[in-house]
Order: C-alpha cells, then sequence, then structure tokens
C-alpha cells in the first residue's frame, strides 16, 4: 500500500516535487510495508511542508502554471491511492484534490497542525556563522512567512548574555537580503520576541537540561520538534551532540542536528567522526550542511538538465571536452586563518563544495526526485572517481602584494597562521570518471583564495564541431570557436552558452556570442541565501541537500590520499601575489589534459 503524500506536500505552492517525504518514502516503498507499521524511533523524523505558507517566489505566469501541475499532481496521488488501495479517497482527500488557490492556503494553514510546535537551537550562537549566516536566514524565512505557526529560536553559547543582549545582537548584525525590504523593521520585532538565549558549556547535560526546561516551556504542552544547529568548532560537535539528545530531545516528535562542516580531515577522522555521532543519532537524524548545494544555480543544475531535451543528450564524453569548477575569492583567509591551516583550500572548497557540484553534474538520471534516489546516484560517481595523483594537483599559497599604494597582506601574515606554513590557499586539479558517460573527460577544478575576482562557476566545454563548414571563418584557434556552457553560481547568477554567430553584414565574419540568462534580468525577485533553503529544508525534514555519510566517505576516499602525500611529502606551494589571477602552474596542469581554462577572458 502507497501512503497518501501529506496534504502539505500534495498542494504546497513551492518545489513540491522535492517536497515528498524523504524519510518515509525510501524505506516505506522498498519494503512496501505501510508507514503506520513501522515505528517511529524516539528521534523519528516526520516531514511537514512550510514552504506552502512562503510568500510566492516566481512572477504570476509561472506561479499559475505551478499551481495547474500541483493541482494534476494531487489528482494523481488521489489516483496512485485508488489504484493502489482500491479505497475511494476520502471525503477530505477529495477536496485537498481540487483545491483552488485560495482554499489550498486555508487546507494547508489547518493541515500543518497547530498541536505543534519547531524548537531550533543554535549551538554557538554567539559565533560567526550564526551572526553571519543562520539567524538571517531564519529572519529571512520568518519574513517570508516559511516558519511554522508555532516556532521558538533559542542561541546556545558559554558567552553569557541576556536574551536582551541576544535580540540586540542579531539586530546588529542582520545582513541579509530582507533588510531593505517593506515592514522589516516591524517583522524583525516579531521575530525577536521569538528569539531566546541560554547560556552553557557544550559538554554540560546540566547545562542542556536546563535548556530542555526552556524549550519545554515555549512549547506549552504541543508536540515538540527540535533542530540543532552546530555552530560550533568540529572538535565540541560530539560533546554537544551527546549532552543534546540525552539531555534536550524532544519527547514525542523529532530531534534533528544540522552539522556544519568540517566533517574531518581525512578518512579516518571523518568516520571517527561518524561512529561518534551514532552512538547518540540516527543517521536520519544528522543533517550534514554544504551550503553550495542551497546555492539556487546549484539547484538549478538537475532542472537544467533533467527538464530540457536539449541538454541531456549533449551530457557526455560523445560531446563533451571538459568540465571545469571554478572557486575563486577576492579575499584572503583574514579571520580565519587559524582554521583554515589546519584545512587548506582542497579540503575547504574541493573535497565538498566542488566535489558535490560535480557529482550532481555528472550523475545519471536520478529514479527520482526522492533523497535517496538522488544520493545513491551521487554515490556512484563519486564511486566511479579515479584516484587523483599528485602530479595532477597545483598547490599554492598567496603572498603580500603591493598595488595602487595599498599593501595586501600574506597568507602567513595573519598571526594565527604559522610562518613556515605550506598550507595551501590555492589549488588546481584534473579528475577523471572512469565510467561510460565520462571516460576520459577531463573534470578540472580550481579553488583560491585572495584572488583577483569572486566566483563560483561551472564550465562546460564542447567538443569541435566535426568538419565545420566555417572553420576558415573561425580562425586558427578552434578551441575558441567550441561552444560552451557557463553556469554562474555567483555573483550575478547566470546561465550562458556561448555560440558562433554570423556578424550582420554582407560579408561572412563569425563571431562569438552568448546565449544569456541573467537572472537579475530575468527575474525580480532576489535569490535566497543558500541558508535559508537548508533550514527549511531541516526543518521539513528534506535531506536531498544535505550529505549522507556514505557519500561522505567516497569523497574523503577520493582525497586522502592526495592529501595525505603532499602532505607528507611537503610539496612547497607555487607562491603568488594577493588580488592576481593564482599560479600559473594551474595553466600547465590544464594544458596538459588539453584544456584552456574558461575564466581567463572576459565573454559577457
Ligand atoms: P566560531 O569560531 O565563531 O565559533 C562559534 C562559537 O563556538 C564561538 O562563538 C564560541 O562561543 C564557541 N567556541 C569557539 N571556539 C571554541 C572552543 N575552542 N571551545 C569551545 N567553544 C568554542 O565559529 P564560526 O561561527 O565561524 O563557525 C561555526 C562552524 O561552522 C565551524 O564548524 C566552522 O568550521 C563552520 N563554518 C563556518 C563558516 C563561516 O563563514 N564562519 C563557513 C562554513 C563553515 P562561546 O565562547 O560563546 O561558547
Ligand atoms: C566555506 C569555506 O565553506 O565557504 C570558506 O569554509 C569560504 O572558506 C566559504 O569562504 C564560501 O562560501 P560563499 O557562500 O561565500 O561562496
Amino acid at each position: 500500500m502507497t501512503a497518501l503524500p501529506s496534504p502539505n506536500h500534495c498542494c504546497s505552492s513551492s518545489s513540491s516535487a522535492y517536497s515528498v517525504n524523504s524519510s518515509i518514502g525510501f524505506h516505506q516503498i522498498q519494503r512496501n510495508i505501510p508507514f503506520s507499521l513501522i515505528p517511529q524511533k524516539k528521534f523519528g523524523s516526520k516531514n511537514v511542508s512550510f514552504r506552502s505558507k512562503c510568500s510566492p517566489s516566481l512572477p504570476d505566469v509561472v506561479l499559475m502554471q505551478d499551481v495547474v501541475s500541483k493541482i494534476l499532481s494531487c489528482f494523481g496521488a488521489l489516483a496512485t491511492k485508488l489504484v493502489a488501495t482500491n479505497e475511494a479517497p476520502s471525503p477530505k482527500e477529495l477536496k485537498e484534490g481540487l483545491l483552488t488557490v485560495e482554499d489550498r492556503n486555508t487546507v494547508v494553514s489547518d493541515g500543518k497542525g497547530d498541536d505543534s510546535t519547531v524548537s531550533i537551537t543554535i549551538v554557538g550562537a554567539s559565533g560567526d556563522l550564526a551572526k553571519k549566516k543562520i539567524f538571517p536566514a531564519l529572519f529571512a524565512l520568518y519574513y517570508e512567512d516559511c516558519l511554522p505557526e508555532h516556532f521558538t529560536i533559542f542561541g546556545y553559547a558559554r558567552s553569557k548574555m541576556t536574551d536582551a543582549e541576544l535580540r540586540d545582537m542579531v539586530s546588529r548584525t542582520l545582513t541579509c537580503r530582507i533588510d531593505k525590504r517593506e515592514n522589516c523593521g516591524e517583522k524583525m520585532e516579531q521575530f525577536l520576541k521569538r528569539c531566546f538565549y541560554h547560556s552553557g558549556n557544550y559538554d554540560s547535560e546540566e547545562n542542556f537540561t536546563e535548556l530542555d526546561g526552556k524549550l519545554k516551556e515555549h512549547e506549552a504542552g504541543r508536540v515538540s520538534n527540535r533542530l540543532f544547529y552546530l555552530s560550533i568548532p568540529p572538535n565540541i560537535f560530539v560533546d554537544a551532540v551527546k549532552c543534546a539528545s540525552r539531555s534536550a530531545s524532544s519527547a514525542n516528535g523529532w530531534t534533528r542536528v544540522i552539522v556544519e562542516k568540517p566533517f574531518g580531515r581525512d578518512s579516518e577522522s571523518s568516520a571517527a567522526l561518524t561512529r561518534s555521532l551514532k552512538q547518540y543519532l540516527e543517521e536520519e537524524q544528522i543533517f550534514r550542511i554544504d551550503h553550495y548545494l542551497g546555492k539556487e544555480l546549484v539547484e538549478n543544475l538537475s532542472v537544467l538538465r533533467f527538464s530540457n531535451l536539449i541538454f541531456e543528450p549533449l551530457w557526455s564524453r560523445k560531446y563533451i571536452r571538459n568540465v571545469q569548477l571554478i572557486f575563486s575569492e577576492d579575499f584572503g583567509t583574514e579571520g580565519r586563518g587559524g582554521y583554515f591551516d589546519h584545512y587548506g583550500i582542497i579540503r575547504d572548497i574541493m573535497q565538498n563544495h566542488l566535489l558535490q557540484i560535480l557529482a550532481l553534474f555528472a550523475m545519471e538520471t536520478p529514479v527520482s526526485l526522492d533523497a535517496e534516489d538522488i544520493r545513491n546516484e551521487k554515490v556512484k560517481v563519486l564511486r566511479s572517481m579515479r584516484p587523483i595523483r599528485v602530479d595532477d594537483v597545483v598547490v599554492g599559497q598567496y603572498k603580500s602584494h603591493t598595488r595602487g599604494g595599498l599593501s595586501y597582506p600574506g597568507y602567513t601574515d595573519d598571526k594565527t597562521v604559522p610562518k613556515d606554513s605550506l598550507t595551501p590557499t590555492f589549488a588546481a586539479a584534473a579528475l577523471f570518471i572512469d565510467n561510460a558517460r565520462w571516460d576520459g573527460v577531463p573534470f578540472l577544478m580550481k579553488a583560491g583564495k585572495a584572488l583577483h575576482d569572486r566566483r563560483a562557476e561551472i564550465r562546460v566545454q564542447f567538443r569541435h564541431v566535426p568538419g565545420n563548414l566555417y572553420n576558415r571563418n573561425v580562425g586558427t584557434d578552434t578551441d575558441r570557436a567550441t561552444n560552451e556552457l557557463v553556469i554562474r553560481v555567483q555573483p550575478d547568477e547566470a546561465i550562458y552558452l556561448k555560440i558562433n554567430n554570423k556578424v550582420p553584414g554582407l560579408g561572412m565574419r563569425l563571431d562569438r556570442s552568448n546565449l544569456n540568462l541573467l537572472y537579475k534580468a530575468r527575474y525580480t525577485k532576489e535569490i535566497p541565501d543558500a541558508y535559508e533553503r537548508l533550514v527549511l529544508d531541516a526543518i521539513e525534514g528534506e535531506r536531498r541537500l544535505f550529505i549522507r555519510s556514505d557519500e561522505l566517505d567516497a569523497a574523503w576516499s577520493l582525497f586522502t590520499p592526495v592529501l595525505k602525500e603532499i602532505e607528507e611529502k611537503k610539496v612547497i606551494p607555487e607562491y603568488y601575489p594577493y588580488g592576481s589571477r593564482g599560479p600559473v602552474g594551474a595553466h600547465y596542469l590544464a594544458a596538459r589534459h588539453n584544456v584552456k581554462w574558461g575564466d581567463v577572458g572576459v565573454d559577457e
């Protein structure tokens, strides 16, 4: 018997295809057991979609299509139930399958369950990430009406702070996209009233028991669902999880924990962290965040590929010459040198953010958009990757530089970094996926700090046109004349395709032009921050954008040997000036694989 999706999923106003109840869906469908017969674990996770309440985020024309398709999908769900169970839908189900837009909002708000609450505890609330990202994301969700009706936010850290001081800190550090919006002040005040603080140690069960008492007061006897966001250094993750799970987990709802990277620094430490976390949590309670998966254009990758006929047939070694994954920042490690020196750019960016994008980019078509189906496909890609050779990696470190009378510090000028540190702040690498689709196609990664610009992008360079009639008009650099698809994740989100085009006129001159989808020109709505999407997903129990433990193992298996070799051999990084384009070695590496980096020219 197939369970009918909850009304919230069935008729939510955005991304309902993604709001399928992944936690129940996979196991239940796999084993064909009704969910009601599966005992709910103590930390059991039940999905609820609050997106249904969020303000519409798309132009009207798109929203109406969305509504029509949601209504059709509701009919689909009812039909599925009818076929699977031979039971007629109840009047309530029928009603929910026949919603008008207005009805839908009413039913959804009835259905979200006034008898339940969500308590979000930010562990490490006094820190940088909490101030910069988590509180602003929560406020944006509140502003957009995406949070459940009954929610409470607790900051937890050792620093002594009153509720009023926390509120003051949050309001002063509000840097989110909402701060220029209408009624922001008013909404902020309402939001702050829902924020509280409890001071405690991360390894004190007693302090977490006190927190539990306060959470209970706010939950006021409703079903309690609890989300802990670990925004603390990794060496205290396990202590905090142990205390939270033993002393402050929910007695009658779900308990989930968002864990921030780094998830270890190699295969062994990552496995040890997972083992320790699993002493206190089930895998399904652990939400390992990689915020790049929450970025709009990364989220759009699968849509682009699987919902447009023109891309998927080209998505293989047959047509693609190489793929480039590029990350650069125009600032150094300022303020985070202590952390960074222990990890370096390969662990900080490549092993997670860029590799996750690569896996999404290269995976086979998943069976469905269900979290487990997508993550299964990503793992297969990671496990098909060829071990990385040290010769296929270039490392660099930025040095001080003076430009226009201004002096920029070198990496080792940071007081928290040892003077003789060899930690790379730049790396480029060539990776290969040894499967039928991608055999022989170089996937080049490049990531660096203190470079000349800030960008994250995916570049797909296509093969040469065979027997091109227009070779003469293109000139000698045929590489330049091949098509290139660029997915610019940030800044100025865009997708553009470089094509050859005839310059208008009586002659036959070709130039390179872009078919350009620049988001800010196409959509009026601002793009939500990645943390907004991810926090909301965690509240809803949607795991698609979080890293499963086997994905993490596969990612570390790929990078650990080469990282160890670089460290054991004490490979000297190539020094590059702050604000430059990075080590020239990256170009030699690319050339060895017959590739030219696509980010060297101006192409818009
Ligand atoms: P912080 O270094 O600011 O630490 C957060 C809080 O943890 C601090 O305010 C402090 O609170 C407590 N803390 C710090 N050091 C220790 C310690 N040695 N022992 C006990 N408690 C300590 O971290 P961030 O906010 O920058 O980052 C949080 C997590 O998110 C980290 O795992 C980080 O790697 C990860 N991350 C951060 C990003 C960022 O942009 N900042 C980006 C991506 C990931 P108190 O003293 O009040 O207890
Ligand atoms: C974090 C890294 O994961 O991502 C940082 O630890 C990096 O070093 C940051 O600066 C980049 O994120 P974004 O969203 O600003 O591109």
